[in-house]
């Protein structure tokens, strides 16, 4: 190291990351989203808590389950229950350090909540394996999902529901789309990336599955715009809508803008890319600058497209509608239980009414993306067989094979995506 360079980044030690997850876990209990709650943390201690944030959540109902048997009375102290609840998730997971995290722990409670954490969580070490045997046999602590959520996936898949449940549990794979205009091979990529220090295996010509996952700032020709984290059930919209050089796109929900980037990699396109959070706009743009790529990007309402649209019809749309997201629940935990069950007939009613408005901005001929990260039926298939009983000249087209639709269940290579295609008859 030399007189100049800055000094190597630390560790942060285990109690301020422990107290740093569980501030941010009681944000997020209260409805701020991780992102929000973890951004609020010193920049040093966000990535160790984001881990234990994040595990912590995935497994909340699980720590809900064990507070509710080794606590004599309710614990009203948000801070000190979520402090509880971080630190028996990684107590229950890494049995080996449990008497360095019970310390940290205890030095990271509140004066008046010390002596509660050291008695709670000495005493989760000591009737482990009785509490561990119970949480197996009790529905919400051993799927982690409330049980309305489990509910719905049980009704709609009654063989898979289980496999689905698990996978929301899951640390999230890493995938990469390479740009096809950087003309890089996936094996020349996973050369690079060797020389990077990293691994991975190609799903196709251009997916990438990173393993391990890497920072952005170590993938090769990240910066140059040659590759960008996407999920791999994501990159199916833009092979999908087959938009070819030259057409007019309407991206209606666009931020942050990677299925976007992908459909002008894949063509040279006259695309809008219309958003309507103002903030999450600016995120369409700055990767769109990064992949050094060009589109209209427009702050409006998918549902009001009189205070946005030119007039001119479009020859493709892609319609990433807003949703429950409950095909990628891995990646944000906090959804399972910030979502109510009304929730979901709400996106429903959105998605229809962005969909009615839609529809007649396609010139005849062209073709819909009907797109969400749900599992559940009512904003997929039911969603899809409304509209097309609505609209007498929208019609299905096939999405892959002669598969009428795309129901991705999560797995260990994508994420749980729902599409359908469907054209104007001309
Ligand atoms: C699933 S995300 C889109 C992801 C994006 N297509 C991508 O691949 O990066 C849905 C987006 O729709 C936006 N949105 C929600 N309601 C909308 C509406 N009525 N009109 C336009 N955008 C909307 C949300 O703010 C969110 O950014």
């Amino acid at each position: 190291m030399n007189a100049t360079s800055p000094p190597p980044f630390r560790n942060p030690p285990l109690s301020r990351a422990l107290a740093a997850a569980a501030a941010a876990v009681a944000e997020v209990l209260v409805g701020r989203t991780p992102e929000v709650a973890l951004a609020a943390l010193p920049i040093e201690l966000r990535p160790a808590a984001r881990d234990l944030a994040l595990t912590t959540l995935r497994d909340h109902g699980r720590g809900d389950f064990f507070l509710a048997r080794l606590l004599e009375r309710p614990l009203k102290d948000k801070a000190a229950r979520a402090l509880l609840l971080v630190a028996l998730a990684r107590l229950e997971r890494r049995p080996t350090d449990a008497h360095t995290l019970v310390d940290q722990a205890v030095e990271a409670a509140a004066k008046p909540f010390k002596k509660l954490t050291n008695a709670i969580l000495r005493n989760f070490q000591r009737r482990r394996a009785e509490l561990i045997a119970a949480a197996e046999a009790d529905e919400l602590a051993h799927w982690r999902h409330p049980r309305w959520w489990l509910a719905l996936l049980r009704e709609a898949y009654p063989e898979r529901w289980r496999e689905i449940a698990a996978s929301g549990n899951a640390h999230p794979p890493m995938t990469l789309r390479l740009n096809a205009r950087c003309r890089v091979t996936s094996a020349e990529f996973l050369a690079q990336l060797a020389e990077a220090g990293g691994a991975g295996q190609a799903l196709d010509e251009t997916a990438i599955l990173l393993e391990p996952p890497l920072p952005v700032e170590r993938l090769p020709g990240f910066q140059e715009g040659c590759v960008s984290v996407q999920d791999w059930g994501a990159q199916r919209a833009a092979r999908l809508l087959d938009a070819r050089d030259g057409m007019r796109v309407l991206d209606a929900c666009a931020a942050p803008g990677g299925k976007a980037a992908h459909l002008l990699e894949l063509a040279d396109l006259e695309l809008t890319a219309l958003e309507v959070d103002a903030l999450r706009a600016r995120r369409i743009e700055e990767n769109l600058a990064r992949l050094h790529l060009a589109a209209t990007v427009k702050i409006g309402d998918a549902r009001k497209p009189a205070d946005w649209w030119d007039g001119r019809p479009f020859e493709r749309i892609l319609a990433d509608v807003p949703c429950s997201a409950s095909g990628v629940v891995r990646r944000h935990p906090d959804i399972k239980w910030l979502r109510r069950p009304e929730d979901v007939a709400g996106f429903a009613q959105t998605q229809a009414a962005i969909l009615d408005a839609l529809w007649p901005l396609m010139a005849p001929g062209g073709k819909m993306l009907y797109c969400t990260c749900s599992v559940f039926p009512a904003e997929n298939g039911g969603q899809v067989r409304a509209f097309l009983a609505r609209h007498p000249d929208a019609r299905r087209l096939p999405t892959g094979g002669s598969e009428e639709e795309l129901q991705l269940l999560p797995s260990a290579t994508h994420d749980g995506f729902y599409y359908a295609l469907l054209e104007k008859t001309p």
